[in-house]
């Protein structure tokens, strides 16, 4: 059943794409990004999956004209593509709810969902920050749902406490090795030191300690990682709230660390709000996106946050350039992916 959904959606986008107007294929960073059907891709903080052919791109759906104090925050929203340039809408994958005793009660914070896939389960893990009703940041959750489909329904199943801290943890990345364990490496509450613990073979809690990541500046937040040629890649930002700030990047050849600190990997200006890589384009990070099909072709996604409405937040994709080993991003007004050729 599963296979065939994904078959049939697999075709589908094959005959879809392949009456799209060439023009729609350049990806304009900071400009609003409309799905095949003309709607604003409403997917923020999130990440994407590539599973069977398929890109998925999950991210928190934003309700339109709700601020983020006015709760905002819908839930997961899924988008499909298999060229990265158009995306179909497959709707919201998981739903908060209106039972105030509820962890997903709709007056949570719901943020940065990041999805992976574990092998061994057949399960799709989702995983999101979560600050329950009422109680501000200090506490830190990460909410886990799963499904049987990329495209959901994701079933919450329950939350836990990263960092080994009984305040948890803020902003994280997942990172999936090549034998499939998994990490989740976060910014622990409340010593804002980053940290990394390993997941268990389901994905669904952290088994052992957590450690500190050596080298990695204190409140970096907005985590997102890649592994190239044995050398993990890790992009973030410094810790404003929904303000820009500049971005941090950062090597290491183990997940503990030593990292090594490179400053700043942006360069160029948004000439669209005219901001500078001292404040990411208006930018933070969400996640890096390996384009399969391609050796070393990376592309850093980062949202301009409105948290004043927070559904007109914007998208910034750009691509990595690799230079002596090391990831560098520059500001491009528009861009296709022959870039990678
Ligand atoms: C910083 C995080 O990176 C954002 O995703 C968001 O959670 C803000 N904090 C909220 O202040």
């Amino acid at each position: 059943m599963k296979y065939g959904i994904i078959l049939l959606l697999f075709i589908g986008l094959s005959q879809l794409h392949a009456q799209d107007n060439i023009s729609k294929k350049r990806i304009v960073p900071g400009e609003l990004w409309n799905d095949s059907r003309g709607n604003p891709i409403n997917a923020h903080g999130g990440g994407v999956l590539f599973y069977n052919e398929i890109y998925y791109w999950y991210g928190t759906h934003k309700t339109p004209g709700l601020s983020e104090t006015n709760h905002a925050d819908g839930g997961i929203h899924c988008y499909a593509s298999n060229d990265l340039t158009i995306w179909y809408d497959m709707g919201r994958v998981l739903y908060l709810n209106d039972d105030e005793r509820h962890d997903l009660f709709n007056e949570c914070n719901f943020d940065r969902p990041k999805v992976i896939f574990n092998a061994k389960t057949g399960n799709f893990v989702a995983f999101f920050k979560l600050y329950l009703k009422g109680h501000g940041s200090e506490t830190g959750y990460v909410g886990v749902a799963v499904s049987k489909s990329p495209l959901g329904p994701f079933n919450y199943s329950h939350k836990f406490l990263g960092g080994n801290s009984p305040n948890g943890s803020g902003d994280f990345a997942m990172f999936q090795e090549e034998n499939g364990d998994l990490y989740h490496l976060t910014v622990r509450k409340p010593d804002k030191a980053f940290v990394v613990g390993k997941m268990n073979d389901e994905y669904l809690m952290p088994e052992g300690k957590y450690l500190v990541c050596q080298g990695i500046l204190e409140k970096t937040e907005a985590p997102a990682i890649v592994k190239r040629n044995g050398v993990y890649h890790l992009l973030a930002s410094g810790s404003s709230g929904w303000s820009p700030n500049a971005a941090r990047y950062y090597t290491s050849t183990s997940l503990t660390g030593p990292w090594e600190y490179h400053g700043n990997p942006c360069s160029g200006t948004n000439s669209g709000n005219g901001l500078g890589s001292d404040k990411t384009y208006g930018g933070q990070s969400t996640f890096i996106l390996k384009v399969h099909g391609h050796t070393n072709a990376y592309v850093a996604m980062f949202d301009i946050n409105k948290p004043e409405n927070p559904y007109e937040s914007l998208h910034i994709w750009l691509p990595v350039d690799i230079r002596d080993n090391k990831f560098y991003i520059q500001w491009l007004d528009n861009w296709d992916l022959d870039i990678f050729k």
